[in-house]
């Protein structure tokens, strides 16, 4: 089920700064990232779209992964570029790659940024720059970033957004759903029945017990309880959960879960 026509190659030398955001953008579209020794072994012909990064290293991304592109033949491929810089500016870092990749017939259809804690050169006498980067915002951005330039295989929203209708919820019954023959089961939290094989892992790890087993699928029964914490979304190995809470459900459930501890 994993997305086999996306491929992320990162090389990530000083401190795994810019495959946090790969393993990140990876997630989001449940796609394989690999290391350039990595991507050698694959036929990287056979993907639709690759995604190339790594930080940056005197002003161009590591030469591995220029070196890469440049042993690779030409045809039509689309691409897309990301990296980490300790400089706050990304300015001319992307050109080496991008010019690569145009040159072996590649198309670059989007790039992404961001900096990342740098302890070279002059940044040494602050103790280094850009401390705590690349952090979580980053990571979100870069998800934000795949999602929008790939939104064929961002599986999160991919079914849900089709709904045009959704049911009104009922305590402890989730609705259910079929778009494009796929089984969607709850409308805060929402299991994809095509994906889930019923390992029981959410039940295990939901603090809140939102999950139940039936039929040897998972259903969302307590979905009104969700607190959004995404505990079950990430440790889901078939990546069957995805959250849909609105800013009115969050303080929705604040509220509920204060009357229910009598606060
Ligand atoms: C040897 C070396 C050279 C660097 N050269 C640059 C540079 O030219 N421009 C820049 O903005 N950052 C430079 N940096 C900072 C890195 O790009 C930044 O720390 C990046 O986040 C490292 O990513 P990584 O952890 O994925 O390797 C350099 C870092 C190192 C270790």
């Amino acid at each position: 089920m994993m997305n086999d026509e996306v491929l992320i190659i990162e090389e990530s030398i000083f401190n795994n700064h810019t495959k946090r955001l790969a393993t990140a953008m990876a997630y989001e579209i449940d796609c394989q990232c690999v290391t350039i020794n990595e991507a050698k072994l694959l036929n990287i012909d056979g993907y639709k779209v690759v995604g190339f990064g790594s930080g940056i290293y005197f002003g161009k991304h590591h030469p591995k992964i220029i070196e890469f592109v440049n042993q690779l033949s030409v045809r039509e491929q689309k691409s897309f570029i990301f990296s980490t810089h300790g400089n706050p500016l990304v300015s001319k870092y992307h050109d080496a790659l991008r010019f690569a990749l145009t040159r072996k017939g590649r198309t670059v259809i989007g790039e992404f940024d961001t900096v990342g804690f740098d302890g070279t050169g002059p940044f040494l006498i602050f103790g280094g720059g850009n401390k705590g980067r690349p952090h979580e915002g980053d990571c979100k951005r870069a998800k934000k970033f795949v999602r929008k330039l790939l939104p064929e295989y961002n599986i999160n929203d991919m079914y849900i957004t089709k709904l045009k209708k959704k049911n009104k919820i009922t305590e402890g019954v989730p609705n259910f759903y079929e778009v494009d023959s796929v089984i969607l089961v709850g409308d805060k939290v929402t299991v994809n029945h095509n994906r889930c094989v019923g390992c029981g892992t959410c039940i295990e790890k939901c603090p809140l017990s939102v999950f139940e087993i039936s039929n040897g699928k998972s259903l969302p029964n307590r979905e009104l309880d969700c607190t959004f914490c995404q505990i079950c979304q990430n440790s889901c190995n078939y990546r069957a959960i995805a959250l849909h809470g609105s800013n009115y459900d969050y303080i929705r459930v604040a509220i509920r879960h204060r009357k229910k501890l009598g606060l």
